[in-house]
């Protein structure tokens, strides 16, 4: 979804070309999100004096990629590219689009008036835009987007014009605005009135401001402060207390970010914001503003030192973050596991007592978490001996389904952002049931949000369609149900089966990857095809779901993830010599019927391609085509039998000549119910 990044030098002198650069780079590394327009805003004029140039503004916006923006740039030619700043706030961002098409107008940022006096990036949805749109136009505003955003742009000069004092801090317009703010929001404001000057704020997404300086920060945490305490009053900037450095005027980077690979080339000191925090830089010092205590509020937001590289941020040799991402997974699986083989260290020890006495165990997510979720059902049974139920969180919400305080409700997610599980995940709290996060990314909002959790360590994933973090999650949720189980006797032998099975999945994994030539020939022949059927069931069913998932998202092909079990009840009638049909029959519990599921796709002219166990002869004699994986135990078989339907998706995509990373109308973290 949209992405925001804004860059602010303080006393580190740059040109407009290096600040453009920055913007750029930033959005570029943001582009995964999924996006159909982009824009910055920057200070105007070609004088050599900032505060000069900073009292006007100038926005540049487009449609399309950020390299459509790039050349938009290009054509500016009354814009001094080497007209340097000693100070400066630019502002940038990705628009997916929600109210309004892509178009220039319809981007970010948005702005109150023509003059450009305040713009505004914005990522979310402003429910009540129209009322606020109602109230500015009865006070003269005329709006020329169809964006929600751009009420927030029109009701920051609104309080501004209405301000009852001249020295009315950037931080305090935005707060009041936020006020009136319902929806969900990250933001982040620019101002002739407030030059050199942003401010921040977040209400339901993500918003990270990183840290760059060569002098040493003073401390490593910012104090909040609250604007119904008196101390906020006497608080002047020069108070050391709130500042990072020891001495006034040092020279100093800031960068906002939605998302903390925009930032890491520049720094790895990262201040992850909270809901309703409103971060101001003023003369190059940073403050964090709130409006009033709350109970269990923390005082201080910490600087955090970020572990990720830029490096595995960079695509290196691969033609795609994606295909790079498939291939990371050897390694992936074993940063999950790492440290952990022990069960020790996964966060959910404290809460772990409670979880064995819990009534119900609920998985909840969207997309590919949602299949991880289908995926470890049932070993999750098995080793837990509770009911599991797994739920598409957008379903799960529209049901209102009864949860109970002995409940334990995981959210599986990826980015740990997206609204339907978020909103889930809150209507599970209400209701008093215990909540674990499962996500891959530090910070994010469901990780902090929940009770208790883990971390799956899978790298930060850039391609949209999911793979590597599906499995981490598996991996994750096998460790748990692990643990789970740890001083039952009975289960010692299953439990021994799995962690040997855990310990050569990396090397069965690369195994596995070994075979891409073979899927790549395989692609070869399928990609103009309309329709590929993928059938499966047990273990393997939600291969079948994530293998069809992963096709549609990136080739847009049809294709359809089939329970074998329900092959007689309608799927059968869609077979014959022409369907495309893939089949994934492994030997375990579940093998003679999937061999007669087999038998009869075979006896209705249907030529499956099959994904067996590479020792298993029998069904290599009944199919003309398969792909043979190595054997594992089975509840960990779905981890090696779901790596050639991600292949195969990238094939064919790359066939397609479509964009593998970025497929259209879609979003890596859908931050909009
Ligand atoms: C989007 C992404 C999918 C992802 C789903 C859930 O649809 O394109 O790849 O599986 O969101 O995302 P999450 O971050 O919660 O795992």
């Amino acid at each position: 979804m949209s992405g925001i990044f804004a860059y602010l030098n303080y006393h580190v002198p740059r040109t407009r070309r290096e600040i453009l650069e920055i913007l750029l780079k930033g959005l570029l590394r943001l582009e995964y999100r999924g996006y159909d327009s982009a824009g910055v805003g920057i200070d105007g004029g070609n004088g050599k004096e900032w505060e000069v140039n900073a009292r006007s503004i100038q926005l540049i916006k487009q449609s399309g990629k950020v390299k459509a923006l790039d050349d938009e740039l290009t054509k500016q030619q009354d814009m001094d590219m080497d007209v340097e700043f000693d100070v400066h706030l630019g502002i940038a961002h990705t628009r997916w689009a929600t109210h309004g098409a892509p178009s220039p107008v319809n981007s970010h940022p948005q702005r109150s008036d023509k003059s450009n006096e305040f713009i505004v990036i914005h990522n979310g949805i402003i429910t009540n835009y129209k009322d606020l749109q109602k109230f500015l136009e009865s006070k003269g505003y005329e709006f020329e987007s169809e964006t929600d955003t751009e009420t927030i742009a029109k009701l920051v000069k609104y309080m501004y014009d209405n301000r009852e004092s001249e020295d009315l801090s950037f931080a305090t317009l935005v707060e009041r605005v936020t006020q009136q703010l319902e929806g969900a929001f990250v933001l982040v404001f620019k101002s002739v009135h407030y030059p050199g000057e942003a401010v921040g704020t977040r209400r339901g997404g993500p918003l990270l401001i990183g840290v760059k300086s060569d002098h040493k920060l003073s401390t490593d945490h910012i104090p909040i402060l609250y604007r119904s305490c008196k101390l906020l009053v006497n608080c002047s900037l020069s108070d050391t207390c709130h500042t990072l450095f020891a001495e006034e005027k040092k020279s100093v980077e800031y960068y906002f970010a939605s998302d903390a690979s925009a930032v890491i080339e520049h720094t790895n000191r990262v201040i992850f914001l909270e809901d309703d925090d409103v971060a101001a830089v003023t003369a190059g010092r940073l403050t964090i503003h709130r409006i009033k205590r709350t109970a269990g509020d923390h005082p201080a937001r910490a600087i955090q030192t970020l572990q990720m590289e830029l490096q595995q941020i960079m695509k290196g040799n691969y033609s795609s973050f994606m295909q790079k991402e498939i291939f990371e997974q050897p390694e992936s699986v074993v940063n999950t596991m790492r440290g952990r083989s022990s069960h020790k260290t996964l966060q959910f020890v404290d809460h772990i007592k409670e979880i064995q006495r819990c009534r119900r165990l609920i998985l909840i997510a969207c997309g590919t978490s949602y299949h991880a979720g289908v995926a470890t059902r049932q070993v999750l049974e098995e080793l837990t001996e509770l009911p599991v139920m797994v739920e598409l969180a957008s379903d799960f919400l529209d049901r209102n389904t009864p949860v109970f305080r002995d409940d334990v409700c995981f959210f599986i997610s990826q980015s740990g952002e997206t609204a339907d599980s978020l909103m889930a995940l809150r209507y599970c709290k209400e209701r008093g049931a215990l909540t674990v996060g499962v996500t891959n990314t530090v910070g994010s909002s469901i990780s902090r949000e929940t009770d208790c959790g883990v971390h799956i360590n899978a790298g930060p994933e850039i391609g949209v369609a999911s793979t590597k973090a599906y499995t981490s999650q598996f991996v994750a949720l096998i460790m748990f149900a692990l643990l789970m189980c740890d001083d039952r006797i009975s289960m010692q032998p299953r439990r021994r089966e799995i962690i040997q099975g855990l310990r050569v999945l990396p090397d069965l994994i690369k195994e596995v990857l070994s075979l891409d030539d073979e899927i790549q020939r395989l692609a070869a022949e399928l990609y103009q095809q309309k329709s590929v059927l993928i059938m499966g069931r047990g273990y393997h069913y939600a291969t079948c779901l994530e293998g069809a998932l992963k096709i549609k998202e990136i080739t847009y092909m049809h294709s359809e993830g089939i329970l074998a079990g329900e092959l007689k009840h309608g799927p059968l009638a869609l077979v014959d010599k022409l369907m495309p049909v893939i089949m994934i029959i492994m030997r375990d519990h579940t093998y003679t019927k999937c061999q007669n599921a087999l038998q009869q796709v075979v006896a209705r002219a249907g030529r499956p391609i099959v994904i067996c166990d590479k020792d298993d002869y029998e069904t290599a004699k009944s199919s003309s085509r398969t792909i043979k994986v190595p054997h594992c135990v089975d509840c960990l078989q779905g981890i090696l039998s779901v790596i050639p339907l991600q292949l195969l998706s990238f094939h064919l995509a790359v066939l397609r000549g479509f964009d593998v990373d970025c497929p259209r109308n879609l979003a890596k973290s859908v931050t909009v119910e």
